[in-house]
């Protein structure tokens, strides 16, 4: 822990509540400043009040840049890193030509750990402090990111990933091997510092219905873990589900008749919803993770966010890498912008917001720990850069000029134009990580 008491100051901007249900959603000091203390949030608010509130604290001066909650990632596998930007197809070939063949080589410890490393600097590089991530089916592949997330004591939500049919033999468990392990790990590492286990069933097609079971009983007996899977992402997807699992009348259904719909499970992508599939998941509170770059580049569809939005579903913001092309949830929320805006939903950039923060820790049952200042909060956080392109520079100064360089000009200018050149500093627990 760092024991250390100082002042940040800069623009200084988090979340209180959603920008959907509220029109006071935000804390915003255009002259701010942020206590931190022992790697908490101790205060926060305009800087000459902090400044005078604690006159002999050091200080560190971002003048001019964005102080703001780390990311949170809700949908991404490390262990795809490898293979981002391959050319092609769509969803059931993509997994069978580079994804299977790159997770098997995630049976050696030594490359679970090389590409961990990798993907935490990548995370911590694009101004993300919290993921919630897919390993592999090995489970060495679990304790290599949960090993090298605690030497960051950054908070890590992954699980071994369970399947047991329809891929290479490499890649499959069988559901009393799946179960052994994931109860294994659980007890290893959930709760452990800043970690928190994931049950991983990677999805319906690649899950007999003995397996899903097993997960359904898993979370029942350790009901503070999660549930991450997948869930209508791509048609030929939904027809493959609906074809292994005949007497079901959707793909949902599949899995709240194994246990799988809880307010701690997080479904990626969800394109294809029915309403009736929209209504049973606001009733159970699970959460939608929604991945605009995966999806324009898989050509699974267009994710309806007003829709979503209108059964009050939760839903987060999530890069899937590597179906997703960038580690950037700025590039994240651009690409969910232009998603939304063929759907005649031009989405603000507070929503965006919203929901790769305060939104997201939410839905993780995490926003005592994350995703906003308030006091008590871990203080994982990020320093931004307006202006980190010419092309950003020569915009601010027109917004500038015309009297328009307000809070939601500057976050959407961010969301369109930024990446990882606008991460300045990222912070975990009150140190400095990048
Ligand atoms: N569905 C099942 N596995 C995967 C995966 O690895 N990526 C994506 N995008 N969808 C999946
Ligand atoms: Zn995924």
């Amino acid at each position: 822990m760092n024991r250390e008491v100082r002042l940040f100051r800069g623009e200084v901007f988090y979340f209180i509540s959603s920008p959907l249900e509220s029109k006071d959603s935000y804390c915003y000091y255009p002259d701010g400043a942020l206590l931190v203390s022992d790697g908490k949030v101790a205060d926060s608010g305009p800087y000459e009040t902090l400044h005078a509130r604690y006159p002999s604290v050091p200080e560190t001066d971002y003048s001019g840049k964005l102080i703001m909650p780390g990311f949170i990632d809700s949908h991404i596998h490390y262990s795809q890193s490898e293979i981002i930007g391959m050319h092609g197809c769509q969803l059931l070939d993509w997994l069978n030509d580079y994804t299977y063949p790159a997770e098997q080589a995630f049976s050696s410890r030594e490359h679970a750990e090389k590409t961990a490393r990798f993907f935490i600097h990548e995370l911590l590089k694009n101004g993300t402090t919290t993921c919630m991530a897919y390993a592999t089916v090995h489970p060495e592949s679990v304790d290599a990111l949960f090993t090298i997330a605690s030497e960051y004591d950054m908070c890590m939500l992954t699980g071994k990933v369970l399947m047991n049919r329809n891929a290479p033999k490499g890649l499959l468990d069988s559901t009393e091997k799946g179960e052994a392990d994931t109860r294994r790990l659980i007890e290893k590492w959930h709760g452990k510092g800043r970690n928190r286990y994931v049950i991983t069933p990677r999805f319906a097609i690649t899950c007999t219905l003995d397996q899903l079971e097993s997960v359904g009983r898993l979370h029942a007996e350790y009901p503070d873990t999660y549930i991450q899977t997948h869930l209508s992402e791509n048609r030929d997807e939904i027809d493959s589900v609906l074809s292994l699992y005949p007497g079901h009348s959707d793909y949902l259904e599949v899995y709240e008749r194994t246990g799988l719909m809880t307010d701690r499970t997080v479904f990626g992508h969800c394109i294809h919803l029915s309403k009736e599939e929209c209504e049973r998941l606001a009733s159970a509170g699970a959460t939608i993770a929604h991945c605009p770059t995966s999806n324009l580049f898989l050509g699974s569809g267009l994710f309806n966010m007003s829709l979503v939005n209108t059964f009050a579903i939760k839903t987060t913001l999530a890069t899937d890498v590597a179906g997703g092309t960038s580690f950037s949830m700025f590039r994240t929320m651009g690409e969910a912008y232009k998603v939304q805006q063929l759907n005649g939903y031009p989405v603000s950039a507070l929503e965006l917001l919203y929901k790769c923060t305060l939104g997201s820790a939410k839905a993780l049952h995490l926003e005592d720990k994350i995703g906003s200042f308030t006091p008590g909060s871990d203080a994982d956080f990020i320093v931004v850069d307006y202006a980190s392109t010419d092309s950003q520079q020569l915009r601010k100064e027109y917004l500038q000029r015309t009297n328009n360089w307000n809070i939601e000009n500057k976050l959407f200018g961010l969301q369109i134009l930024g990446d990882d050149r606008a991460i300045t500093a990222t912070y975990l627990i009150g140190k400095q990580v990048l």
